[in-house]
């Protein structure tokens, strides 16, 4: 099925790039394909989670594809104003379709990096949205919020490169999988999940 289609039946627009003018550390947007998310989850189990973090949600696709399909909460953090505009867009016709499902959807407007980690964020989404140095703070905040409220949590890299493999590896992660998407070209056309247990 094309993109296309599957945006239509989330009720949501998300196909396309977008690039930063004159940033050295925040990555386009470009969404997940959705052949990969459907390849994902069909050996992870999300439905375990408190609720969903996707850094750099972009216009919301990973979002609201975990949302529609598995109803767990999640929340989208984006720090490009139009994309974010977008998201908000994309969450008013998503709801209209999907009134029936009670868990939240929360996209907030601001830094990966200043996101604030709730307790009950437990899986942390990555598609190579920024620099290893910006994902170097994002994790340290991930960690300092594991120390004071311990718990088993996630990350999910998509795309993994290995500037970020190296900043994972610096904490006690254990990698639990390593997910190729089919018929993939590009060697990191692949998803790795890493858990590390309270
Ligand atoms: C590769 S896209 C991934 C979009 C989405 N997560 C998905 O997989 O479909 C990366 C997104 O991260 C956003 N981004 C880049 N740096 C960011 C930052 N420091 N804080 C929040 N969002 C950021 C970009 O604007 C872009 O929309």
């Amino acid at each position: 099925m094309s993109a296309k289609k599957y945006d239509r039946e989330l009720g949501i627009r998300t196909v396309g790039l977008r690039e930063w003018s004159g940033q050295t550390h925040y990555n386009r947007y470009e969404a997940t394909p959705y052949e990969a998310l459907d390849t994902l989850f069909r050996s992870y189990n999300v439905r375990r989670h408190k609720r969903v973090v996707d850094f750099g949600c972009g216009r919301g696709r990973v979002a609201f594809y975990i949302h529609r399909r598995f109803q767990v909460p999640v929340v989208g953090i984006e720090a490009n104003d139009k994309t974010y505009d977008e998201a908000l867009s994309n969450k008013a016709s998503y709801r209209v379709k999907a009134r029936h499902i009670s868990a939240p959807i929360r996209l907030k407007y601001g830094l990966a990096e200043h996101y604030e980690i709730r307790p009950h964020d437990t899986c942390f989404y990555f598609f190579n949205p920024f620099s290893s140095e910006v994902f170097k703070k994002v994790l340290a905040n991930i960690m300092a919020s594991v120390e004071e409220t311990p718990r088993t949590i996630d990350l999910v890299l998509y795309y993994p490169l290995a500037e970020y493999k190296k900043e994972v590896k610096r904490y006690p992660f254990r990698k639990i999988n390593k997910i190729r998407v089919p018929g993939a070209e590009d060697r990191y056309e692949k998803f790795i999940i890493y858990r590390l247990s309270a």
